[in-house]
């Protein structure tokens, strides 16, 4: 029986999954190695034909196209948490097991996401560029006027709504301890979660509808993953229920949210500002977006350091060798696969390769 040997990783990830991989056993070919560059589908399809496990990026559309591409491709261990550039559900059908790179961006994306929650709310952007292009002459009362993201001089405290209280929302939660704050959370798949962390007296959390949510929420922060059902969650409609004086953080994915509703929102104050991670159609940004003062944007960084990304990259290499040999990746997304008869032909027809 030939060993399956070969890994097709998309674009170039951190060095220490390079050794992991070999230490694996694997053969490694790296489709893309400029940083700035991407690689196309039908590259990505022809190197599916002829490897056995496939490494790929949130930037990759792992479509079905590309699965099917290989009868005895093993498996897909994906450079992320998030999976849907991935269709899990072709590749289920198919036997194919897609593996994430859950847990260890938690913190830092929580960490992100509260830095775009001050960033926004102290204007801090705005006030750099205010520094660097020369313009602090005097001091004043009315300079760069912000919102108090605690309770502040006036005492009241101020309310963070979080939708979808996975792990990275409950990391949200617990940062808001040394704000003061009054919590709110809406996740219909996780209320155990939420009721876990209503017990805490510490957390100060509560379980509200979207719509209560919306409605009382001085900062609104997405941490839903992306499938049907939490596309365009934040619409016209849902803008429209925020304060006016409310705040909306996205580090989820872009299209939770109606990014053109978001921009007009934005232009008509109707909201009092947005930062955001991730947009709906990335690279690219709505029009309008990026003149509105009122908005902070990033490219997509809440996972953006060293530390994470090298755990990424030793989770995506573990889970790439555990494909490779046929085992249970340890953050399969689709786990049911190992019990399907799909799954059971695919290995099979690799073991006779
Ligand atoms: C980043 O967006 C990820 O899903 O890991
Ligand atoms: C992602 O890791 C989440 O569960 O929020």
């Amino acid at each position: 029986m030939p060993d399956a040997r070969k890994v097709f990783m998309t674009r170039r990830v951190p060095d220490v999954a390079f050794s992991i991989l070999r230490d694996g056993g694997a053969d490694v070919t790296v489709g893309q190695t400029d940083e700035e560059q991407g690689i196309s589908k039908n590259d990505v399809i022809a190197a599916v034909r002829s490897t056995d496990v496939l490494l790929s990026l949130l930037t990759e559309p792992v479509d079905r196209d590309v699965l099917s591409a290989n009868p005895n491709l093993l498996g897909v261990a994906n450079y992320a948490v998030g999976f849907n550039n991935i269709d899990v559900k072709a590749a289920t059908e198919l036997g194919i097991p897609v593996s994430n790179t859950p847990g260890v961006l938690t913190e830092t994306t929580a960490d992100l996401t509260w830095a775009l929650l001050l960033g926004v709310a102290r204007r801090i952007p705005e006030a750099h560029n205010y520094m660097v292009a020369g313009r602090y002459k005097l001091w004043g009362p009315n300079l760069l006027l912000g919102d108090d993201i605690g309770t502040g001089a006036t005492g009241r405290r101020k309310v963070l709504g979080i939708v979808g209280y996975g792990r990275i929302g409950s990391a949200v939660a617990r940062r808001a301890i040394g704000f003061d704050m009054d919590v709110v959370a809406y996740d219909p798949h996780n209320s155990a979660g939420i009721e876990a962390d209503a017990a805490n007296p510490l957390l100060n959390v509560r379980a509200v509808s979207l719509e209560e949510l919306l409605r009382t929420s001085d900062f609104v922060s997405l941490h839903p993953l992306l499938t049907p059902e939490t596309k365009h969650m934040i619409g016209e409609a849902q803008l429209a229920m925020m304060k006016p004086t409310a705040y909306l953080i996205n580090v989820a994915r872009g299209p939770v949210v109606h990014e053109a509703a978001l921009v007009k929102a934005l232009q008509a104050k109707q909201i009092r500002g947005a930062a955001l991670d991730v947009y709906e159609d990335e690279p690219l940004m709505a029009p309008g977006l990026a003149e509105c003062e009122n908005a902070v944007l990033v490219p997509h960084i809440a996972s953006a350091t060293q530390e994470t990304r090298d755990m990424m990259a030793t989770i995506a290499a573990t889970n790439a060798v555990a494909h490779l040999r046929r085992e249970r990746a340890p953050n399969a997304v689709n786990p049911e696969v190992y019990e399907t008869a799909a799954y059971h032909e695919r290995v099979g027809n690799a073991l006779r390769v």
